[in-house]
């Protein structure tokens, strides 16, 4: 493969949440035209792609991860036509675009469910599915949805189906050939359509163990065996889809991994996907010890299987990245990670610096929060719709003027304030400083694997080729002769004796 094949392995990919990225007919809603209305936003901000979260047809119980059709449009999001318009016109604009499959569950609208609802019990269309007798009127297993409370649902017939998210997401059985045959139809028409890649939804969950035996207490280790996350069975899948991808230069595939870099790393095999992403990373706190050994565990198990790792900044169903590391810290993890050797995901707002948003209870609409029995809050404080312009109407931008729609998760006021048109001309603004990143991050771009040089505490530093990144977690001013003479970029401006505060990170030549 050539470079300009491999062209994911460096790429900064924007994550583009559809449903709160811009809404073009005035619903509330983001929509694909939303999308196309703010190529531009994109292109000049610099990045080399754009993740899109699921818009095929929906059940609406899970933000589009319930879905009908995996190979259709929901008119709420818009047409397939505006899908292929969207591709032309990101192309044409040097940005490639990443599409979101989601193999391990269906809406329970979906067709194929609905023919194993009605079936009864036996019926050869429930073995699409993950179904089995209850224990006396209990579900077959204890297992736990991830969304909370139980993970069984009956069908009121004595058997019952399997659901680890909500009970809306019924799970696919992947040992049934109708299943397998179906996905991969569903890859290659997406991919044949003009997608750059694909994400793989719930990668580690579509293989579970037979019999539904109990899941083991407390944390993992390399070689348990889980009955339902990460199973070996799940790497047959993927070594197929790998086949799809292959047929296809230029295309590659992440798998939506969680846990630590051992658990990533078989999907990244050379016979399987391209990137799995370095999830943990999301989750370290803002010093530069722990930051440190994250990434040196994820860079080590890419390294072992001859890829680059995928580094998540934000995105949908974690806190915003400025409330988890603060409105310094925001952009100083950015810079460290866009520093590192592999793909930076950035998630939708994050390049604006928008914080968590604290939604009132009656406003929340992820499924955790009603199957946790309102103890946890969920993902919604994430994903409240951008701020685009000063705008007193009320939706700051996010939908036509003179829209009377509400937005479909309500904006603080003062969003304003934070919206591009805002930041657009702010030399200290958060987005001036990611644009100004990513403009300096060319010189990194072939550069060789890190070197990691001795610091004071609280600094990791770096070197790759003739460029040297420092993260300042220490608390204090951190002088930069030392590190280099010419500075290339920083998360924030440096103090009046040419020093980088804390949280910061520069990079230097
Ligand atoms: C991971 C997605 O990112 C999340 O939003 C979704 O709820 C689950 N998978 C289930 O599809």
């Amino acid at each position: 493969m050539t470079d300009e094949e491999q062209w994911w392995r460096d790429a900064v990919v924007y994550q583009v949440y559809l449903r709160s990225f811009a809404d073009s007919d005035g619903d509330g809603v983001g929509d694909l035209r939303g999308v196309l209305q703010h190529l531009d936003h994109l292109a000049d901000l610099g990045v080399d792609a754009l993740w899109l979260n699921p818009f095929y047809v929906s059940g609406g119980a899970d933000a589009g991860y319930d879905v009908v059709d995996h190979r259709a449009v929901d008119p709420a999001m818009g047409s397939l036509a505006d899908v292929d318009e969207l591709l032309e016109q990101a192309h044409a604009r040097g940005l490639r675009v990443v599409g979101d499959v989601v193999p391990n569950h269906t809406s329970s609208r979906h067709p194929w469910f609905e023919q194993a609802r009605r079936g009864g019990p036996g019926d050869p269309a429930r073995s699409r599915y993950h179904t089995a007798t209850g224990r006396d009127g209990a579900p077959p297993s204890d297992w736990q949805s991830l969304f909370g409370g139980p993970a069984w649902e009956p069908f009121g017939d004595g058997e019952w189906y399997l659901h680890l998210f909500d009970v809306a997401q019924p799970d696919l059985n992947w040992e049934h050939p109708d299943v397998v045959a179906d996905f991969e139809r569903t890859v290659r028409f997406w991919l044949d359509r003009g997608f750059d890649g694909l994400r793989f939804d719930a990668a580690g969950a579509m293989a579970k163990a037979p019999g539904y035996p109990p899941v083991p207490e407390g944390p993992r280790h390399p070689g348990d065996d889980h009955p339902f996350s990460d199973r070996p069975e799940v790497h047959r899948i993927f070594r197929r889809f790998a086949q799809i991808l292959a047929e296809r230069p230029g295309r590659y595939g992440v798998a939506e991994t969680w846990g630590p870099a051992w658990l990533g790393e078989p999907y990244m095999r050379q016979d399987e996907l391209h990137q799995a992403f370095a999830m943990d990373v999301i989750f370290t706190r803002l010093d530069a010890g722990e930051l440190g050994a994250a990434v040196r565990e994820y860079l080590d198990a890419a390294e072992r299987q001859g890829r680059r790792p995928a580094w998540p900044h934000g995105n949908h169903d974690v806190t915003r990245a400025a409330t988890r590391w603060g409105s310094e810290g925001v952009m100083a993890v950015l810079l460290l990670l866009l520093a590192l050797p592999g793909a930076t995901y950035l998630y939708a707002g994050d390049e604006l610096g928008l914080p968590e948003v604290e939604l009132a209870d009656a406003d929340l609409r992820d499924p955790t929060w009603r199957r946790s029995g309102g103890t946890e809050r969920g993902r919604d404080g994430a994903r409240v719709p951008l701020p685009w312009r000063y705008d007193a109407s009320g939706h700051h931008g996010f939908s036509p003027a003179g829209t009377q729609a509400r937005t479909w998760l309500p904006q603080p006021s003062g969003w304003s304030e934070l919206s591009v048109e805002a930041q657009h001309a702010d030399t200290g603004s958060a987005l001036a400083t990611v644009r100004a990143a990513l403009k300096a991050r060319t010189s990194l771009r072939e550069a060789p694997w890190p070197v990691w040089l001795p610091g004071p505490p609280g600094v990791l530093a770096f070197r790759r080729g003739d460029v040297t990144c420092v993260l300042n977690t220490s608390g204090g001013p951190l002088p930069l002769d030392e590190w280099g003479r010419e500075l290339l970029a920083a998360s924030r401006e440096l103090d009046e004796d040419g020093r980088l505060p804390s949280p910061g990170t520069a990079w230097l030549r």
